[in-house]
């Protein structure tokens, strides 16, 4: 039902005109927290630990096959449909959480609509599990979740940080930034939730919080070096590498010597960026007691003709997801298929989030012009030009990426009883 055309390979797209000004602001974060964990990695599961439930020592060997899921793994969670479902959701509102940035606020910073808020992602073959706060918090004891990537991914880590807040008291979870990092920690359970910016995952000179420019890209496609020390020892890693090589075509980048910049094809690109990620993670990370995913890309909705004839709009003011079948041209499949080849080929195990697809429905669901930028609420004239103005890359919280997040935690969560079960 819902396969995208796959007749002719889409054409890298310069998919966000006017959002870069979004982007340019999502790496800025301040020194608070030193930080750093090498050379120690844990086991997910460690061998002794106490039952959440009953405070008994149970103890259990690692080991992530997904036997025993309460998803069966023959079913494929990424196809189903959006119901509405406004008794359960939202699962927090944005009153409610106070680690969202300003940009992803759409309620509070005026969004007239709030039905977005309201759907439920509903897999064909079987049920997503309701979301456990304070199981996932219990996964996480003594660990760290990392979300590495760029600002989607960013949301995707608020996303979660909001998920799990409410059932932490105050004084017992707290957020500390330094370069690059944002960590959400939750004392009772020396659990942390972080995110490390890193837009191409490889070095790029748009690493830094404030030198960087999405007109200006250079990348390094060889180099991991200066990121990868930042993410040693944490016990699940999800990943997210897309829109800022979706600006043009070709970019600019380095393979090898420094001095020697050439341009790229964004395809070539991104496959040799992910091979030399793929690299790292084959010698450095170890399948047993660390847990990899990526995600797909996040799709755009940046021209309303793709889903409404004769449209000369955007996604703004659209309140209702499409009724599938339905594949947009933000979503490249080449990028996607380089991604599975790499995750393919790889020893360790890395679970594939493939979340465009049901993203791609969610024309609703992005900030639109109830949003920031450089910084600033946007003024009235700002939304009245919507064309101009609205961000269609984005997305509000609560919404889609709280999708993303459950299916993650229906993964770590099959880890977790099937470790149990085995006991
Ligand atoms: C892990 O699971 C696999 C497949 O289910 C099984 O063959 C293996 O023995 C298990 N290893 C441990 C340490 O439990
Ligand atoms: C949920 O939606 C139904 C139908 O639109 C409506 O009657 C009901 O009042 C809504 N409930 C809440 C809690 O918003
Ligand atoms: C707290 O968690 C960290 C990992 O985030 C771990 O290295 C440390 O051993 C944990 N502390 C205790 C007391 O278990
Ligand atoms: C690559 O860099 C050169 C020199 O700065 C510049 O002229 C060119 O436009 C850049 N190419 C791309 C694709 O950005
Ligand atoms: C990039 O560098 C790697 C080794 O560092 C080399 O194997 C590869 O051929 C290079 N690719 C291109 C397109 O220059
Ligand atoms: C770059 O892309 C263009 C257009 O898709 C293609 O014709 C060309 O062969 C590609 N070059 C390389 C080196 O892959
Ligand atoms: C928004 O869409 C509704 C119909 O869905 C339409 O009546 C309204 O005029 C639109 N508002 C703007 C500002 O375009
Ligand atoms: C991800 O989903 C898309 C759209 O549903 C599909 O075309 C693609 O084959 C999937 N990729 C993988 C690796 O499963």
């Amino acid at each position: 039902m819902t396969t995208p055309p796959s007749s002719s390979h889409r054409q890298i797209l310069s998919i966000f005109p006017f959002a870069l000004a979004f982007l340019l602001l999502i790496g800025a974060t301040r020194l608070v927290l030193e930080n750093s964990k090498q050379g120690h990695s844990l086991r997910l599961f460690p061998p002794e630990i106490v039952s959440f439930e009953t405070g008994e020592q149970r103890s259990w060997a690692a080991n992530f096959s997904s036997v025993g899921s309460v998803v069966p793994e023959e079913c494929n969670v990424f196809d189903g449909k959006w119901v509405f479902e406004n008794a359960s959701y939202p699962l927090y509102t944005d009153e409610s959480c106070p680690y969202l940035s300003p940009q992803v606020t759409c309620q509070k910073n005026g969004r007239p609509d709030s039905l977005y808020q309201n759907w439920m992602w509903k897999p064909n073959d079987c049920e997503l599990p309701r979301f456990d706060p304070l199981k996932l918090l219990e996964i996480l004891r003594n660990k760290r979740l990392m979300f590495i990537g760029d600002s989607i991914q960013r949301s995707q880590h608020q996303s979660m940080v909001c998920l799990v807040q409410s059932v932490i008291p105050d004084g017992k979870k707290s957020v500390h930034r330094k370069p690059s990092m944002k960590i959400f920690r939750a004392e009772e359970f020396n659990a942390s939730i972080e995110f490390y910016w890193a837009p191409f995952l490889v070095e790029s000179i748009s690493d830094h919080a404030k030198k960087h420019s999405v007109q200006e890209r250079l990348v390094k496609l060889d180099s991991i070096t200066k990121h990868h020390r930042h993410w040693e020892g944490a016990d699940v890693l999800v990943f997210e590498s897309y829109v800022w090589w979706m600006y043009k075509p070709i970019i600019n980048a380095t393979n090898g010597s420094d001095s020697d910049i050439q341009e790229y094809n964004v395809t070539t690109a991104y496959r040799l960026a992910l091979r030399t990620w793929a690299n790292w993670i084959e010698s450095r990370i170890d399948g047993h007691k660390q847990r990899i995913f990526f995600m797909s890309s996040s799709p755009t909705h940046l021209w309303n003709w793709e889903w409404k004839a004769g449209g000369l709009g955007n996604c703004f003011n659209e309140s209702y997801p499409i009724q599938g079948p339905y594949w947009g041209t933000g979503s490249n499949l080449e990028i996607m298929g380089i991604l599975h080849d790499v995750l393919q080929e790889l020893k360790v195990e890395v679970t594939f989030l493939n979340i465009t697809q049901l993203s791609e429905f969610r024309k609703d669901g992005h900030t639109s012009v109830y949003t920031e930028r450089r910084g600033k609420l946007l003024t009235s004239e700002e939304r009245s030009d919507p064309n101009t103005y609205a961000d269609c890359i984005h997305w509000c919280l609560p919404g889609v990426p709280d999708t993303w997040n459950q299916i993650l935690y229906s993964h770590l969560l099959a880890d977790y009883d099937f470790l149990q079960m085995s006991i």
